[in-house]
């Protein structure tokens, strides 16, 4: 017999399978609608389960946040695998070399000195394999030759080159001999300081005008360019048509959460995950206390400075409570107006920003409509979790 949520132990991280498996489908088939491939961002959801659901329904490949996403979705078979940040330092640019070894791998450069260090790891990588090959000769039939795309700086500021110079930057990289280019990308990750729902179009626009410029330079200076990628869930549905694009990277749109609900990305029925929590105290007639604090909701109130989202989380079924406040491990609900809240009540918040409340967890507890437990899911590719040396 299933088990009813009623009877787990509070703070619960909860996704409804349905609504997961209908976020999936929805972009996937946008996506299919245009011709275009989903390579969605893993950090969100950081589980091969799910890699393996967004495969299952169509999915080409994964970008990931951390190369310990890599490895494991490498491990695990998946082949097309693309890691979003610059790398730096010998020992991250030896587990790129290593990862370009064994699967179809991209990495995305923005510094010279980045790719100067990738370029070493991999000679380092080819020398050492001929050498433990017996021959003492680099394998030259073989050898790992690192493929990048060029972030390109679409307004977020934090990583990338202007548009503009994407061919003199590109011109640049020729000289190392180990790396190959691929294509472009970027990521409009400034929409989630934007406040107001209306204007989200524009950062869509933002990611296709940039990216529309650096593929003219380049083209004009004879690049061939194989990919064109960029991908947030907020300018997901303005930017998918785009002729010049062709992977898209989402990541919180499997789960969705009180910032995609703020600036109207999702309603509440589109929030696969929750936080599933008892209230245990009422220190004053508006005041309640609840078992899920900072370490289950996750302290974000936008994840580039929007303070738009009303506290830490949103309560479902209760719009006269907010979270006001978290400590570590327990959460404030005040009241404004009535409400029949009572100690021992279950509650179900749908944190501000879902990916970090995953990250926060060790599993998923995955339920249906009815609210019974079907499935416990493994957080199974978090990074941080393994001694590597
Ligand atoms: C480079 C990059 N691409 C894609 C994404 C996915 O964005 P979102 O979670 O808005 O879908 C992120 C998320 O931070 C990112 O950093």
């Amino acid at each position: 017999m299933m088990q009813h949520i009623q009877n787990l132990e509070t703070p619960a991280i909860l996704v409804r399978q349905d609504i997961l498996t209908q976020n999936m489908q929805k972009y996937q088939s946008e996506c299919d609608k245009y011709g275009k491939k989903l390579w969605p961002m893993v950090k969100t959801h950081k589980a091969s389960a799910f890699c393996k659901m967004q495969q299952e329904i169509g999915a080409d490949g994964f970008l990931c946040g951390t190369l310990d996403e890599c490895e494991a979705l490498c491990e695990k078979g998946f082949q097309n695998i693309m890691y979003a940040y610059p790398a730096a330092g010998t020992i991250s640019c030896s587990r790129i070399a290593k990862l370009a070894s064994k699967c179809n791998f991209y990495v995305r450069l923005d510094s010279i000195e980045s790719a100067g260090m990738l370029d070493e790891a991999a000679a380092r990588f080819n020398a050492n394999t001929a050498a433990a090959d017996g021959t003492g000769s680099p394998d030259v039939s073989a050898p790992v030759t690192i493929s990048y795309t060029l972030i390109i700086d679409c307004g977020l500021h934090r990583f990338g080159i202007a548009p503009e110079n994407a061919a003199v930057f590109a011109d640049q990289l020729k000289q190392f001999e180990h790396l190959r280019f691929a294509g472009i990308s970027t990521h409009s990750g400034h929409v989630y300081g934007e406040a107001d729902p209306d204007k989200i179009a524009i950062y869509a626009q933002d990611e296709q005008n940039a990216l529309h410029t650096a593929a003219a330079v380049l083209e004009k200076a004879g690049y061939e360019i194989q990919l064109v990628t960029t991908g947030a869930t907020p300018t997901f549905r303005y930017a998918v048509a785009d002729p010049c694009i062709n992977i898209y990277h989402p990541g919180n749109y499997v789960f969705h959460d009180a910032i995609q609900i703020g600036n109207r990305t999702a309603t509440e029925e589109e929030c696969a995950l929750s936080v599933y929590a008892t209230v245990i105290a009422h220190p004053a007639g508006d005041l309640f206390i609840c078992d899920a604090g900072a370490k289950c909701l996750g302290l974000d109130q936008g994840a580039h400075g929007n303070a738009s989202v009303k506290g830490y989380g949103y309560v479902i079924g209760h719009p006269e409570l907010t979270v006001c406040g978290l400590s570590e491990e327990v959460g404030k609900l005040h009241v404004d107006g009535i409400t029949d809240l009572k100690i021992g009540d279950r509650i179900r918040i749908i944190p501000n920003h879902a990916c970090s409340s995953a990250n926060l967890t060790d599993y998923y507890i995955m339920v249906n409509e009815q609210d019974q437990v079907t499935e416990w899911i493994p957080v199974d590719i978090r990074g941080n979790k393994t001694r590597k040396i």
